[in-house]
């Protein structure tokens, strides 16, 4: 694999998720709702750092990994969906949605922001990080799921969030480095978010696997390839 990530990185930042959430929303401390948490990773990493942190998925069974990677029970698990939170109104500091907001359906998008703003407490913030279309991952995945209209229709919702209460206050594009074991790790990965995608990505697998090698960097581990991915990150007030 080629030596790309050192030379895309010069274009912004590289840093984590959450190294970005921590300096955009200083969760230690807070109550922080993580919507769409996925394997919990982020839940996990604001709970080391000193956050009440909240786990949200839409089903028990999407919430499983979460769960079974925290046997301490230090986090907060809850089964529900961003359009209708299942918590009381003014109950956390943060809503956080870390590369969820684009699978909330378009028609959705003003519901949920809405949703986000009901459950802030006073000087609350909303959290969102959304992946550009754009960079080495986003060339990998979109050979599976380009995710288009969706990534915009999560955009333009941010840009029109006056109606949800809701003003952007903040803006900082960042890259990340994204770690894939291997062509089976990005199938499960991807096939995780929606079950639909596990036909197209078998279809495609030796385009798949010829742009694993050829974008990747080799990471650590045994056939890990590491990728740039350009993130957006926004923050949100709750409107004056
Ligand atoms: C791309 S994954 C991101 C997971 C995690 N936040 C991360 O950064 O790794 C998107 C997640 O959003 C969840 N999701 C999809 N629709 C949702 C909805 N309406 N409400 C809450 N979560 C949703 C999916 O189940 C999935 O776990």
């Amino acid at each position: 694999m080629v030596d790309r990530l050192n030379r895309q990185a010069v274009r912004r930042e590289q840093t984590t998720d959450v190294s970005m959430l921590e300096r955009l929303v200083a969760p230690d401390g807070k109550d922080v709702l993580d919507i769409g948490c996925g394997g919990g990773a982020l839940v996990r990493e604001l709970a080391c750092r000193g956050a009440r942190a909240i786990g949200l998925e839409v089903s028990q069974q999407q919430l499983g990994p979460a769960l079974a990677r925290d046997p301490d029970g230090r986090a907060r698990y809850l089964v529900g969906r961003a359009q209708a939170l299942p918590l009381p109104d003014a109950s956390v500091d943060v809503a956080v949605f870390m590369r969820t907001l684009h699978h909330v359906p378009p028609a959705d998008l003003r519901l949920t922001l809405a949703e986000a703003r009901r459950v802030l407490r006073p000087g609350g913030a909303v959290y969102v990080a959304e992946p550009l279309a754009e960079g080495d991952f986003f060339a990998l995945t979109s050979l599976v799921d380009a995710e288009l209209e969706v990534r915009e229709a999560a955009q333009a919702a941010l840009a029109a969030a006056g109606p949800a209460g809701l003003d952007r206050v903040t803006t900082v594009d960042y890259d990340v480095r994204v770690s894939v074991p291997g062509l089976a790790g990005l199938r499960a990965r991807m096939v995780s978010v929606d079950p639909a995608r596990a036909a197209a990505f078998d279809a495609r697998k030796a385009r798949l696997a010829e742009a694993f090698e050829r974008l990747g960097e080799d990471g650590e581990g045994e056939g890990e390839g590491c990728f740039l991915q350009p993130m957006r990150a926004d923050v949100l007030r709750a409107s004056a």
